[in-house]
Parts: structure tokens; sequence; C-alpha cells
């Protein structure tokens, strides 16, 4: 659920997932891939800009040479039901008949998800699956099966660990939730 903050704003954070926590589950996520695939080792597609933080330390505790491509998508603004989403960045690897893992940060909705999976479906690999570091259970309505979850999390706006709020908190090296802070009114 998208959640609109001033530029202004002064924002309270709660820590929800230590670095260590963090870094256990994705060397956990780097064995799960590396097993499912053996031999037939995906290309990872990541998406900016928030995945890059977790691509980069999932790449470095997979044992294999894995191929890497990016894409980018312009978020929805506003209403988010209309799942109007735009590619701004595309792949240069041609997919076809290739194995594919679709890297991403956060799935909440999954309009996202499912515009890029749609769009990377059409271009027939030989597979595509995707791994998330975080979902959002409650908030998830899309048909797109997600094959790998390093945390299912509650509905609420997080930052840190590459994600952000207008730009910010990309550098955390911990993921915290973040609500813009209410300062008591002077006496
Ligand atoms: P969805 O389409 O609702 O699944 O949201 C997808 C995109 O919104 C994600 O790829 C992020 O770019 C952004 N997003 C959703 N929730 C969060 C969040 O809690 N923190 C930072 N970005 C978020």
């Amino acid at each position: 659920m998208g959640v609109m903050f001033s530029s202004k704003q002064e924002f309270s954070l709660t820590q929800i997932l230590s670095k260590e926590e963090i870094h256990q589950r994705v060397e956990e996520l780097a064995g799960e891939i590396e097993s499912f695939y053996k031999e037939d080792k995906p290309l990872l597609v990541g998406v900016l800009k928030g995945s890059f933080v977790f691509l980069s330390d999932l790449l470095r505790c997979l044992p294999s040479d894995y191929m890497l491509d990016f894409m980018a998508v312009s978020s929805y603004s506003g209403d988010s039901s209309s799942g109007a989403v735009e590619i701004r960045l595309d792949l240069r690897e041609d997919i076809f008949q290739r194995n594919v893992l679709l890297v991403e940060d956060v799935v909440d909705t999954g309009l996202t998800l499912s515009y890029i999976y749609r769009t990377l479906l059409a271009r027939s690999p030989f597979s595509l699956r995707v791994v998330t570091l975080l979902l959002k259970v409650d908030s998830y309505r899309a048909d797109v099966p997600i094959d790998f979850v390093g945390f299912k999390i509650p509905s609420r706006f997080v930052v840190g660990y590459g994600m952000d709020i207008d730009e910010k908190f990309r550098g955390l090296p911990y993921i915290a939730s973040i609500e813009p802070s209410i300062k008591a009114p002077k006496e």
C-alpha cells in the first residue's frame, strides 16, 4: 500500500529486521536458489532501484557464477489499483528460451511485479521465477507465483537496505518501518 509523506516531514523509524537477520536469510535464499537451479543457472534480473542492495548481497552469497541484468519501471502514483506501470529501463539481454529469476526488494500489492512478469513472459523465456526479499502478505493480490521469499512482513511502509522514501534511507544497513513522527503540541 502506497504511503505519501511530504518532503518536509520528520520520520520515526522502527527497526524490523537487523543487519544480521537479513544477512542470514540472504545466505539461506542463495542456498535455496543454488540447489533449485543446479546446473541451469538463471539470468538474475534486478528491478531497480530498490533491489540493488539485496541483489549484490545475494550474488556474493551464491557459489556459482550468475549473469545479471536490470530493469527499471516507473512506480504508480496515487491510485495503485490502476496497475499502470511503465518500463523506464529495459533488459539488454535476450531472454528467449533462458531461465530468468526476477529479483525484487519488496512486493506489496504485486501490481508492479505482475506487469513486469507479463512483459517478460511475452518474450518466451524457458522459465521465469521470482525472488523477493520482502512480501507484504496481507496486501498481495496478484496471481504471480513467488518462488522464493525472504521475509513475510505486515503491510507497513519500510525503508533501508536499498528501499527508500523519496530517495531517503536507502543506505541503512537494516530494515525499518517508517511513520511520520507526531510532534507534541507546544504548551
Ligand atoms: P506493488 O506494486 O504494490 O507490489 O509495489 C511495488 C513497488 O512499490 C515496489 O517495487 C517498491 O518500489 C514500492 N514499495 C512498495 N512498498 C514499499 C515499501 O514498504 N518501501 C519502499 N518501497 C515500497
